[in-house]
């Protein structure tokens, strides 16, 4: 779809939910915004902060595939990052999946034109074979068990287009960093939630050196609702398990990204 909204006045109308935006002959209405509890329990940040790390990752990704016909927000919570897509892309061919009740609940909330998907985890995602462009995932892979993200990564090469390109983020060094630094700096806060979760973890030079030898690093912890500890908690994939695995999972290449600017992730593009 041609668009005639600046990538400014695009990400500022965003802020405006039920305002009609007109991009080339379609017009747009801006989906609404959860509130602050919400935003907070899907990426621990809210408004204009959590708009940007979304915006962001988006203009990324449109970088590598300017122009989908197609796509896939995978754990997409409640839309964040789908809805900059409206610009480019006929809602018809967007589409949310989720397994979590609550973000499907805060992603109708918002009342968008695009698809809505609720799967069951560990659920394949109900769209056909070669139909789809662009498949992304932001900060799901950094929660997934190793079976999980296998199994996903295989059923996104099938619903993928050939050509066709997966995006997602998971944990890196910056976060293996960050860890470190709330742990043994003075200011440790022991009250941090994300301090207790890191106590659970076995040492960190010990996840640092699995990671580099090609392990997947699975810590699970459940994530409230649907988000059992039999898959989900917390995740790091290494380089070496994406060299080792790609092929086997679907795809011809792939490309690492290492966390930039608010994408506080790797990112790794796998080409079908
Ligand atoms: C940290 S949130 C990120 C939400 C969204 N990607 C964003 O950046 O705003 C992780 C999301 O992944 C979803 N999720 C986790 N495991 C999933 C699975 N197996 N199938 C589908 N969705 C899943 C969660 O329900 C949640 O909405």
């Amino acid at each position: 779809m041609k668009t005639n909204i600046s990538d400014s006045n695009w990400f500022e109308l965003n802020f405006v939910p039920g305002l009609t935006a007109v991009a080339g002959a379609s017009p747009i209405q801006i989906p609404g915004l959860p509130s602050d509890d919400i935003q907070l329990r899907f990426t621990g940040r809210t408004s204009r902060q959590n708009l940007e790390q979304a915006f962001e990752f988006y203009t990324f990704v449109l970088s590598k595939i300017p122009a989908p016909n197609a796509v896939v927000d995978f754990g997409g919570g409640w839309g964040r990052i789908l809805r900059f897509f409206l610009r480019e892309v006929d809602p018809k061919k967007l589409y949310l999946v989720d397994c979590l009740t609550d973000a499907i609940e805060a992603a109708r909330a918002t009342n968008p034109p695009f698809n809505i998907i609720q799967t069951l985890p560990g659920q394949m995602c109900p769209l056909p074979d070669n139909s789809i462009d662009l498949v992304y995932a932001f900060s799901v892979f950094s929660h997934l068990s190793e079976s999980f993200s296998r199994e996903n990564l295989k059923d996104f090469s099938r619903m993928l287009k050939p050509g066709g390109v997966v995006a997602f983020t998971t944990r890196g060094q910056q976060h293996i960093n960050y860890l470190r630094q709330i742990m043994v700096g003075p200011d440790a806060d022991k009250s941090n939630h994300v301090l207790q979760a890191v106590q659970t973890l076995p040492n960190l030079d010990l996840i640092e050196k699995k990671i580099k030898a090609g392990e997947y690093q699975f810590f699970p912890s459940s994530g409230g609702g649907e988000l059992s500890s039999s898959f989900y908690g917390e995740t790091w994939i290494g380089e070496k398990w994406i060299k080792n695995n790609y092929k086997k999972l679907g795809f011809s290449g792939y490309e690492m990204f290492p966390e930039k600017g608010t994408i506080d992730q790797v990112t790794f593009l796998l080409h079908k």
